[in-house]
């Protein structure tokens, strides 16, 4: 008779999850080959998020070296709460996870991302942090027996160190990864950090960007978009994600994190148009001096009391127009064409519609055509999501859309699609692609 294998149940902590080449190709959402113009994009996504809660013109500057890659920013910085958090790898953070809004950020995985990858990737886990007053060291690495990440994490008090966030990830050949040539591949090549940060800018007109001697500078500083400190609209939530961010505030009261407790008005109040004494005291009558967890009932948000304070801040709240969250704009597209692509002007086209989904959420879809002056040049395409390029075509119906309209690879012409929405569907953790 033939052998048999015995096979045992192995475990494997949960913590694990970022400290192996294939988890974390599912965390990052692209292969190895991507990652570290994955992880500079998340930071730089980081920054513009912080920035723009201060309503500070972001300023992002990115280094790459042989040793290391750098990203940089003049936003209110990161704290040192925020850092060790984020070190819990059993742990989601972020301030954007449990809101629908439209922001860059919204897994609250990135920065755990960040600090592993360097150690998967290259066996060397280092990461240095510059902000508010201190300089961290995190130094990752695997023991693989007892199946848990080591993480160490120095931080010194530095005078030095004032204003924003200084990232810097040690990852070594940066600088060489991007000059490879692929040309015999056929895998797919990571875009260089050059087309990266040159597509921020075209979706963030307000910001500027330093790539070592090239910066392209804002090109409208008046521009508007919605950003991560304003106040959220109701008509954005539905029953469970109402209830999922009460529940969160429960937790957060919960785990000590600040002593008061919200009340249901405070929390009422803390939404778009619903600041008015009059309108909380009209939502949240029955409600008199109730506080968030006095809506618990079988350890859960009672779902009733969801679905009727939600019902009623609808009522009493008008939805936020579409465009508010920030269209660009073709005089926006126009300008970033002309510095940086070489168009016959006449062939510009400029395409914007706006509505809501089959979810009621407001999106945002614009659409940029032009062809190159030069025949012989390819086909161009950036896309993005709110504000933020992708690596790839986020969704197939965009790829098939082009099929249809005959757009080539070999085609001389320039293609920039964008989309904002307070939340995405993506199909992965990497938010690369989405389920339109
Ligand atoms: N450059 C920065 N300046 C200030 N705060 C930052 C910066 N980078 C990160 N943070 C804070 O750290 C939190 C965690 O960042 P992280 O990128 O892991 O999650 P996220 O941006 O909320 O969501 P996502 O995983 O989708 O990017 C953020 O929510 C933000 O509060
Ligand atoms: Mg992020």
């Amino acid at each position: 008779m033939a052998k048999t294998l015995e096979r045992k149940v192995f475990e494997l902590s949960r913590e694990c999850e970022f400290f192996t080449e294939k988890e974390l190709t599912m965390q990052i959402g692209h292969e190895k080959d991507f990652w570290y113009v994955a992880l500079i994009k998340e930071l730089m996504d980081n920054s513009l998020d912080a920035c723009e809660v201060g309503c500070i013109d972001p300023e992002v500057g990115v280094v790459v070296t042989d040793d290391y890659f750098e990203v940089r920013d003049n936003g209110p910085g990161i704290s040192k709460k925020t850092i060790i958090k984020s070190l819990n790898y059993f742990m989601r953070i972020s301030d954007k996870q449990f809101y629908v809004s439209p922001t860059r950020g919204q897994m609250g995985n990135a920065l755990k991302t960040v600090w592993a990858a360097p150690y998967v990737a290259n066996g060397i886990g280092k990461v240095e942090v510059k902000s508010k007053g201190f300089e961290h060291v995190i130094e990752t690495s695997l023991d693989r027996i007892v199946q848990r990440p080591m993480i160490e994490h120095n931080s010194q008090k530095k005078a030095s160190v004032k204003n924003g966030t200084i990232v810097r990830v040690y990852w070594s050949n940066s600088a060489t990864l991007e000059d490879e040539e692929n040309a015999y591949s056929y895998k797919a090549k990571p875009p260089s950090i050059e087309e990266i940060v040159s597509q921020y800018s075209v979706f963030n007109p307000h910001s500027s960007f330093i790539l070592g001697n090239s910066k392209h500078n804002a090109r409208n500083t008046n521009w508007k978009k919605w950003k991560t400190d304003m106040p959220t609209c109701i008509h954005w939530y539905n029953e469970y994600t109402l209830r999922e961010l009460i529940a969160a505030y429960v937790a957060f009261e919960r785990n000590g994190n600040n002593g008061k407790p919200k009340t249901v008005r405070e929390f009422v109040s803390e939404f778009k148009g619903l600041s008015s004494t009059l309108k909380q005291k009209k939502i949240t009558k029955g409600f008199s001096g109730m506080f968030l967890h006095d809506l618990i009932k079988d350890n859960d948000i009672d779902m009733d009391i969801v679905r009727g304070l939600l019902d009623s801040m609808k009522e009493n709240s008008v939805p936020v127009k579409p465009y508010s969250m920030g269209l660009i704009g073709e005089d926006n597209f126009k300008s970033w064409l002309k510095l940086n692509q070489q168009i016959i002007e006449e062939s510009f086209q400029y395409s914007k519609k706006s509505g809501f989904d089959k979810n009621n959420l407001p999106y945002i879809f614009e659409v940029c055509f032009a062809v190159k002056t030069d025949p012989e040049e390819h086909r161009t395409i950036i896309t993005g999501l709110n504000w933020t390029p992708t690596l790839g075509i986020p969704a197939t119906e965009i790829s098939e859309a082009l099929g249809k309209c005959s757009v080539h690879k070999q085609d001389p012409v320039v293609l920039i699609i964008h989309m904002a929405k307070p939340r995405f569907e993506f199909v992965d953790r990497g938010k690369t692609r989405m389920a339109l």
